[in-house]
């Protein structure tokens, strides 16, 4: 009896900790404060010139040049490198659609379905990554370019043809010739060419204003948003200029005894059958299989739903708060829920015109 008694009691005071000692307050911070917090956490702002997009993302090994960036773009959207000549880069990374294609799934070569059930991420500041693809398995866009010509449920065509098809083309003969050099159509430089086209591709929206100090190009919900993102947490995690793509993590980093009672977070009620807390759709377990998933850019996050490796969440609200519960161990109420939002959406933005 009494050991019983002493565990309850035990379970009990833990249990009423956070009342005894509540969460510290969030911090309020002026505007001065948060761009100082906002360097400290190391988000910075997109460069507005070619001269400050050069320093951020050109490469001794592969030199961005006007001509190579025309090349690059010329191929992104360009259906010849795909076996059936009717999918190209664009077909899943829309631009304008905050780079990819609002699909849960991709589907590439004659209406193939991604064999992971794998969103497509954006393209629109991937050069900024330090890790690509769900699993973080790639960390330059050149060395990235090469998998979905070849990937059977993408473009389906092998290197030897991507080249054999370019080299045949008059116009990608010269093209190739002026970046390259004579003779020069090879599958390398075919991932140098879209590269350096994807390394242009960044966006500013008004959190760049904000950070380059126009006070008002963020509204009050949006400023609370950012002071809790940094302050809660997030931003250890979704790090760096492009607010993500820094580091590969596990997701969910924390369990709940409710995610084993047989809760989904679809509206369908049903006893689990994945570890997951959610319908692990498509059962890809990221890196080596073990719930590490490189952290998505949040840039531009607003407009490219639905969310995570998977797809299976829609709502950016939603996003959030398992995001808060999971990986933060703090769930958010809708209020903070709501400000965070304001503030994820500050972070759309504009391809930057860098004059090529
Ligand atoms: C059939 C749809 C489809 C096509 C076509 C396609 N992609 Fe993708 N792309 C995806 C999917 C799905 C992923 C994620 C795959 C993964 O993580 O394993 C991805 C990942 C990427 C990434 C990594 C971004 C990140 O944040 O991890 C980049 C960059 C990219 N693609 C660029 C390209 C380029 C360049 C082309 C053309 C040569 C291309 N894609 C063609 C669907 C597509
Ligand atoms: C421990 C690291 C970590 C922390 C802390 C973290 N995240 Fe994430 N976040 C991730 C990972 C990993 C993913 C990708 C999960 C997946 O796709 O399965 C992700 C995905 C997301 C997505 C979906 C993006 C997309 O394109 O699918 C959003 C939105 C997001 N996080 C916002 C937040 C917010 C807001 C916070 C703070 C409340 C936060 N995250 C805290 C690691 C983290």
């Amino acid at each position: 009896m009494r050991p019983l008694l002493i565990t309850l009691a035990v379970l009990f005071g833990i249990a009423s900790l956070p009342r005894i000692f509540p969460p510290p307050p969030d911090p309020v911070w002026d505007d001065a404060q948060l761009r100082i917090e906002a360097a400290r956490h190391n988000l910075h702002s997109i460069p507005r010139t070619r001269e400050g997009m050069r320093k951020l993302v050109d490469t001794p090994d592969n030199p961005i040049t006007p001509e190579k960036v025309a090349l690059g773009k010329a191929l992104y959207f360009d259906p010849i490198l795909s076996r059936d000549r009717t999918v190209s880069c664009a077909s899943c990374h829309i631009l304008s659609e905050g780079g990819d294609d609002n699909r849960p799934a991709a589907i590439g070569y004659k209406g193939r379905i991604n064999p992971h059930h794998l969103n497509s991420p954006m393209v629109l500041n991937a050069a900024l990554e330090k890790f690509e693809f769900w699993d973080g398995r790639v960390h330059t866009v050149e060395e990235q370019a090469g998998g979905p010509i070849q990937a059977p449920f993408e473009m389906n065509l092998t290197p030897k043809e991507a080249v054999e098809r370019l080299s045949k083309n008059p116009r990608y003969r010269k093209m190739f010739a002026q970046v390259f050099g004579e003779n020069n159509v090879t599958f390398a430089n075919i991932r140098r060419a879209i590269g350096a086209y994807e390394r242009t591709l960044l966006t500013r929206g008004a959190f760049d204003e904000f950070l380059d100090g126009n006070d008002s190009a963020l509204s009050p919900a949006a400023k609370r948003g950012m002071t809790l993102f940094m302050a809660r947490g997030c931003a250890g995690c979704h790090a760096g200029i492009s607010v993500g793509g820094q580091f590969v993590k596990r997701f969910p980093l924390r369990r709940y005894v409710d995610d084993y009672l047989g809760f989904s977070f679809t509206p369908r009620f049903h006893w689990k059958t994945s570890e997951f807390p959610f319908d692990n759709v498509g059962d890809f377990h990221g890196r080596e299989g073990r719930d590490f998933f490189r952290v998505p850019v949040l840039r531009n996050v607003a407009r490219t739903a639905p969310y995570f490796h998977n797809g299976s969440v829609r709502d950016l609200h939603e996003a959030v708060r398992i995001m808060s519960k999971y990986q933060l161990g703090r769930q958010f109420t809708p209020s903070e829920i709501n400000d965070t939002v304001a503030f994820l959406k500050s972070l759309s933005g504009r391809i930057v015109d860098y004059g090529y």
